[in-house]
């Protein structure tokens, strides 16, 4: 895979930079569209910011900043690594489903509220198998990249593939064997509010034989680099469930957790988002969702004494709302949102802001500020 080339600024990135502004003015699904395009032919300016202050230890890797992509953005594998060129810490590819899924998806995008609004059962995805031979011309790049698998059956009765009945054990186990040598972090989704497995994650009895089989199946096809093991949690678990998902988390040991998805709204949710004009059902993404976020972020770190490195996700747009995120526990962050509304640049925008914070509240190191408020 031949990554593209990032000028300074030349006139082809300023045109095309005014050209996708304007698009996004327009219709931000558009912009999403260029925002693809512009990442894998290089039309974006490389702005990339480099500063020690930012730089952090997490999974054994050194990230020279904490911002990455996050699931959803690239399912062709054709945008993360530009992205990464761009300025981002990391990315990650997905989710992938074991089969090829297709649903009906329609994403709104709430202007106002610097949200989006995903109605959609299931995963929009080529198929674990097919984006193998993309994974594999791309391994030899030097990226830090996760592969984000999930399942997305309502019910594990239901669960029927290739005419046969799968348990959820089985079905991750079999995906991540598929694609472990070629991600550095394994993420298994539990995150999508409309599966039972979002349910299912409090249950120790379900969650643990899922991360146990998955690591069997890893150590076996990747032996020599067996990829780091993720959870990506829902966002909405309740104060019940945290210490109960934390304790099996411990337990499993896993290598990090993703805090979390996106929040699943019902009718009478309109009165927390500006925008009145769509009818609010469904998953939304975006700053609406920053707050409940962030205090999942700091439950968890509460509840795992900071063992388990955490993965921040939602509602983040500026240096502000990352240091939230990393003085509430979280060690890495990742977007999604702010991308589509700001354009690829925002990583620049938001790490440049972020270190200004740290060195004003006297951090030394992005390290020593992770929980600084949960302490
Ligand atoms: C259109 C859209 C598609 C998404 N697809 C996925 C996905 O396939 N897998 C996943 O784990 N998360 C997916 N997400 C959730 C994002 O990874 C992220 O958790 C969420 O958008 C919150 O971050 P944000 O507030 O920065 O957007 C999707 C989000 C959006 C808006």
């Amino acid at each position: 895979m031949k990554i593209p080339h990032y000028s300074k600024t030349n006139l082809s990135n300023v045109l095309f930079t005014t050209f996708w502004w304007l698009s996004h003015k327009i219709s931000p699904s558009l912009s999403k569209k260029l925002i693809v395009y512009g990442i894998r032919d290089g039309a974006f300016a490389d702005k990339r910011v480099f500063n020690k202050v930012l730089g952090i230890d997490v999974m054994g890797h050194h990230f020279k900043n904490p911002i990455g992509v996050a699931a959803g953005l690239d399912k062709r594998g054709n945008v993360i690594d530009g992205m990464i060129s761009l300025g981002y810490g990391f990315g990650e590819f997905g989710s992938y489903t074991l089969e090829k899924e297709m649903p009906l998806k329609k994403v709104m995008y709430l202007r106002q509220d610097k949200a989006i609004l995903v109605q959609s059962l299931g995963y929009r995805n080529p198929g674990l198998r097919a984006i193998i031979p993309t994974l594999i011309s791309r391994r030899h790049l030097p990226n830090f990249i996760g592969v984000n698998i999930a399942t997305s059956t309502p019910t594990e009765a239901e669960n029927i593939k290739q005419g046969q009945h799968m348990t959820y054990e089985h079905e991750f186990a079999i995906m991540a064997s598929k694609v472990a040598p070629y991600c550095d972090y394994l993420v298994l989704n539990f995150s999508h509010p409309e599966v039972e497995l979002s349910r299912l994650i409090s249950d120790r009895a379900t969650l643990l034989p899922i991360v146990q089989s998955v690591r069997t199946a890893i150590s076996q096809s990747a032996p020599i680099r067996p990829p780091k093991v993720v959870i990506k949690l829902p966002l909405d678990l309740t104060n019940q469930e945290v210490p109960l998902v934390c304790n099996t988390l411990l337990e499993a040991q896993v290598d990090a957790v993703i805090v979390g998805g996106v929040q699943s709204l019902s009718k009478n949710s309109d009165k927390f988002l500006k925008d009145k004009k769509y009818h609010h059902i469904g998953m939304l993404a975006g700053k609406p969702i920053k707050d409940l976020s962030t205090s999942l972020v700091a439950n968890i770190y509460h509840n795992t004494q900071g063992k388990i490195p955490i993965i921040a996700c939602g509602g983040v747009f500026n240096g502000k709302d990352a240091f939230e995120k990393i003085a509430a526990g979280a060690s890495l962050i990742q977007i999604y949102s702010a991308i589509v509304f700001q354009g690829p640049n925002v990583v620049n925008k938001i790490n440049k802001e972020l270190a200004k914070i740290l060195r004003e509240k006297g951090f030394e190191k992005l390290e020593d500020a992770v929980g600084c408020d949960v302490k």
